[in-house]
Formats: C-alpha cells, sequence, structure tokens
C-alpha cells in the first residue's frame, strides 16, 4: 500500500479516523483534550473503563464518538514527553499503519501539538510520523492477482496536522527520499530470483539512478573475464545467467570517495556444495548487501547528498550447473592471490573479494563499507536485531555504530585478529575460502574479506544475513526483505562524509 503524505494547519477533521496522542498518566495532548470535550469526555470515559495509561505502545480505539462526526478515534500513548524522540515517534506510526491497514479506515489524520520537553519539535514529530508510516505501510503484493476488495490494505491517505505545515512538509522532505529507497530495496530484495536475476537487477539499478544523476556503469561477463575477476565469475559459472558487476557514483562533493560494496548473490543454491532443500526459498534474498548499497546511491542522489560515493556491487547466481566451480578448484583473484574454493556454498566471500580489489584500484576510496548476507553463523550470534560489524578501524565502526542507534538499524562489533586469519590456511593456495571448522563462522569470513583490503584503508564489513530478511513484522519493517543498510549507510554519509 502506498501512503498518499499531506500536511494540514491544526484544526480536528470531520471525517475518517483520527490518531490523537496522550502521555504517561493519562496526560491527553492539547487536541486530545479538545477532542475530549467536543465528544462531552468520551475520551476520558473511555480512557478510565479500561488499563489505557498514555505508556509508550498503548493504544485505545473509540469508535464513532457522538458529539463529532468521524469514524474513529485511536488514542495512542507516547510514554514520557522527555522520552519522545525521532525513532519512538516513527515507532508509534508503525505501529498505528498496522493497527488500522486492513480496518477499513481510508483516510487517518494524526493531530500534532507542541511538544514541550521532547528530543524533536512538533514539524520533527510531524516529518518523523510521516516517515514510519510510510515504512510500515509497505507491502509487496505485486504477484497477488485474487486478492479480494476487502482482503486488500484500505488505509490511503495520512494527513499529518500540525501549527506549521510547511516546517512540516520541509523537514519530511529530507526523509521521504529515504523511506522511498527503503521500500525500493524490499522489492529487490522481495523479488524471486526467476524475475531478478542479474541482468535484470543492474537493469533496475541504472534504471532507477541514471534518472537522479548517478553514473552507472554496467560490467557484463566479458568484461569481467578481461578485468580479471576471475572469483566473482567462477561463482557465476554453474548458472546459465550472466553476472554483472554494477558500479555507480555519486558526485556531490570534491573529496576521495567512500565506497560502498554490497553481495548480490541473486539466489544462492550453495552450488556444488548444495544447501538442504528446506528454507532454500529464502536464498533469493542473497543480494540485500547489492539492495542496500543501490538504495542508498538512490537516497544520496533523490536528496543531492554533498558527497563522493561510488557503489560497487557484485551480481552472481550461484547454482549447480554442468559448468560450476567445483569443491577443491583453485581460482586467481582480482588481487592476485590464489584461493582455494573448498565449499562453493562460501560464494559471497567469493564475489566481493573481487569487487574489493577493483574498487580499491580504481577509485582509491577513504572508506569502504561492504554490506552481504554472509553467514548462517551471524543469525545464531545475534539473531535479526543487530547486523555484525567487522572493521579494521575504530573510527569508521564508531560512526557506523552510532549512525545505526539514529536510524535503529543496529550493528554490533565482533573481534578480528591473527588467531582466526590463520584458520584460513590452504593445502595448495594461499588461502581457502573457509576454515577447518563451524566455530566463528562470521568472523573468519570477515577475515577472509579483510585478505583482500589494503593496509592503511580504513574497512567495515556488515553481515547482514540476519537483518535483510525477517520473519516477524517490527515497528516500522513487515516481514520479508527490510531494506537495512539504507537508513543506515545514509545516516552514515550525512554525519560523517558530507561538506555541510
Ligand atoms: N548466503 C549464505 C549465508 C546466509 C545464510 C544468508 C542464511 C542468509 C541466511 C552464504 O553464502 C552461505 O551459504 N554461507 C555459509 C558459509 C559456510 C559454507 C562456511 C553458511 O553460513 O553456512
Ligand atoms: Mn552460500
Ligand atoms: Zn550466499
Amino acid at each position: 500500500m502506498k501512503l498518499a503524505i499531506s500536511f494540514s494547519s491544526l484544526a480536528l477533521p470531520d471525517a475518517g479516523t483520527l490518531a490523537l496522542f496522550c502521555f504517561e498518566g493519562r496526560v491527553l495532548s492539547a487536541s486530545a483534550a479538545t477532542a475530549n470535550e467536543r465528544t462531552g469526555g468520551a475520551l476520558r470515559r473511555a480512557i478510565d473503563s479500561g488499563r489505557f495509561t498514555g505508556a509508550k505502545g498503548q493504544m485505545l480505539d473509540v469508535i464513532a464518538p457522538a458529539g463529532m462526526s468521524i469514524a474513529r478515534i485511536v488514542l495512542i500513548g507516547l510514554g514520557k514527553t522527555a522520552e519522545v524522540d525521532a525513532l519512538a515517534t516513527e515507532y508509534a506510526a508503525g505501529a498505528l499503519v498496522a493497527h488500522l491497514a486492513n480496518s477499513g479506515a481510508r483516510t487517518l489524520s494524526v493531530a500534532v501539538d507542541p511538544l514541550d520537553g521532547a528530543a524533536l519539535d512538533a514539524a520533527g514529530f510531524a516529518a518523523h510520523f510521516a516517515a514510519g508510516a510510510q515504512l510500515r505501510a509497505y507491502v509487496f503484493d505485486r504477484y497477488r492477482t485474487k486478492q479480494k476488495e476487502e482482503e486488500k490494505p484500505s488505509l490511503e491517505g495520512l494527513v499529518l496536522l500540525s501549527g506549521d505545515p510547511a516546517a512540516a512538509e520541509a523537514a519530511h522532505a529530507r526523509l521521504a527520499p529515504v523511506a522511498e529507497s527503503v521500500g525500493f530495496a524490499r522489492d529487490l530484495v522481495n523479488e524471486p530470483a526467476n524475475i531478478l536475476y542479474p541482468v535484470e537487477f543492474a537493469r533496475r539499478a541504472q534504471e532507477t539512478l541514471s534518472g537522479l544523476g548517478v553514473e552507472v556503469e554496467v560490467l557484463g561477463r566479458k568484461a569481467l573475464e578481461e578485468i580479471g575477476m576471475r572469483l566473482l565469475v567462477a561463482v557465476a559459472q554453474g548458472s546459465i545467467r550472466e553476472p554483472q558487476v554494477v558500479v555507480m557514483r555519486w558526485n556531490g562533493g570534491d573529496a576521495a570517495p567512500v565506497a560502498l560494496v554490497g553481495k548480490g548473490v541473486c539466489f544462492d543454491s550453495g552450488g556444488i556444495s548444495l544447501k538442504p532443500a528446506a528454507g532454500m526459498d529464502e536464498m533469493k534474498m542473497d543480494m540485500g548487501g547489492a539492495a542496500a548499497v543501490v538504495g542508498t546511491l538512490r537516497t544520496l542522489a533523490a536528496r543531492k547528498a554533498k558527497a563522493n560515493v561510488v557503489g560497487v556491487i557484485g551480481l552472481v547466481e550461484n547454482m549447480p550447473g554442468g559448468e560450476a566451480q567445483r569443491p577443491g578448484d583453485i581460482v586467481r583473484s582480482l588481487a592476485g592471490q590464489t584461493v582455494e574454493v573448498l565449499n562453493t556454498d562460501a560464494e559471497g566471500r567469493l564475489v566481493l573479494a573481487d569487487c574489493l580489489a577493483y574498487v580499491q584500484d580504481r577509485f582509491k576510496p577513504r572508506a569502504i563499507v561492504d554490506l552481504a548476507t554472509l553467514t548462517g553463523a551471524i543469525i545464531i550470534s545475534l539473531g535479526h536485531e543487530y547486523a555484525g560489524l567487522f572493521s579494521n578501524d575504530d573510527g569508521l565502526s564508531g560512526q557506523l555504530t552510532a549512525a545505526g542507534k539514529v536510524v535503529g538499524e543496529e550493528v554490533w562489533r565482533l573481534p578480528m585478529g591473527e588467531v582466526y586469519d590463520k584458520k584460513l590456511k590452504s593445502k595448495w593456495a594461499d588461502i581457502a575460502n573457509i576454515s577447518g571448522g563451524r566455530d566463528a563462522g562470521s568472523i573468519t569470513a570477515a577475515q577472509f574479506l579483510q585478505r583482500f583490503v589494503n593496509n592503511g584503508t580504513p574497512w567495515a564489513h556488515l553481515d547482514i544475513a540476519g537483518t535483510a530478511w525477517i520473519g516477524e513484522d517490527k515497528a516500522t519493517v513487515p516481514r520479508g526483505g527490510t531494506g537495512f543498510g539504507v537508513r543506515l549507510l545514509d545516516q552514515l554519509i550525512a554525519a560523517n562524509y558530507e561538506a555541510s
């Protein structure tokens, strides 16, 4: 469902659904107090009849109150005013959208009064409320042809009522491209692999980005062979789908670029080291890193960020065809090191290794962040709550950790070091693509990547296997592809790499 967002002045509507706020201790907002008067105290009576106290996360429906001609009022608890910040606002909006999405309500008005003592003003509250609603309203329904009208989401419009609608709209203008780009990234992740294979992924990236002023180059199999990205090509060789590397440049600044590198395995069957059947369908999401990189560039371009950012994504399909690589194959990487492929299911690191070598050689970036659905082990470690962070640089790690807290896409740093690196010894080549055991699988994967990072280049690897795809709804993230990384990287760039 695509929500139409609009901003208007603060007058209580006489149709549709109205959301009003209440704070801890049953303290009504100014608009809620007005509505309470107009309805002859209906809101108070509803509150007093139950357990609603205005605590954070609570909601109370008051249906068709006499004295007003609207269909429904939803009272939303915000807790303590001092705890109302951007994220809490987005989460409240997300919960409300989930509550109303299939209720039959079509338009929702939200009355935003000045908030004394909160971390954001009324305009910021309205803007973040709208963004949170948009994020949660996302649906991927393009393959449903038989949904009945009454099964479709009903909510169509969201109107933010506030004292200064122009200021709210201006604040929202900074957030809207981010929410839209998260939706774009989610679409990529949710698309099945028969539709979204490397060539089609590259086409969609090009189509979206070039219109926004991003320079996009697409390298096909022949170009990749000429360049010498043999590890990446080796992963793709078991599939009839041609591999692609997409290079995307947003030139909004004048310093050396920040490089974003994404794993784009459009489907990961495991290759000859075939995965078990159960849950294999979800391996269409193994391009979540690449989706986050494209989504981030889309955001940066749409909001004309004052930074130079280059994105490189490696798009392949990992399949067990007759020409597939075999366990034991030795492949010379773009960087020159030879890799013994002991397990063809550890393919993401092969794709990324060549992309890392390429981006450093060509662009001399000031920092690199790669995103990859790299290991099942990171889901064991961190679940679906934090992405794993691995880095050679405390400064960059701190920036990512801080950015994650701001936007609610959190990362947790895990250790790296020589003791883990040496587990990647190969009997026959410079390095093996897996360690001997199952221990510390996410760390050894990161160690593999670090072998392809030049000394002195700040680099961070985000293992997003647990956060790129979720099986249960979150406040602003419906289940399925999450678009994880778009908000995080946008915030990272905004806070650290943009000229003011
Ligand atoms: N794409 C998978 C990792 C993954 C697992 C992503 C679950 C999302 C959900 C990756 O290519 C993979 O297969 N990793 C192996 C590595 C192993 C062979 C060393 C894994 O995690 O089992
Ligand atoms: Mn794999
Ligand atoms: Zn994979």
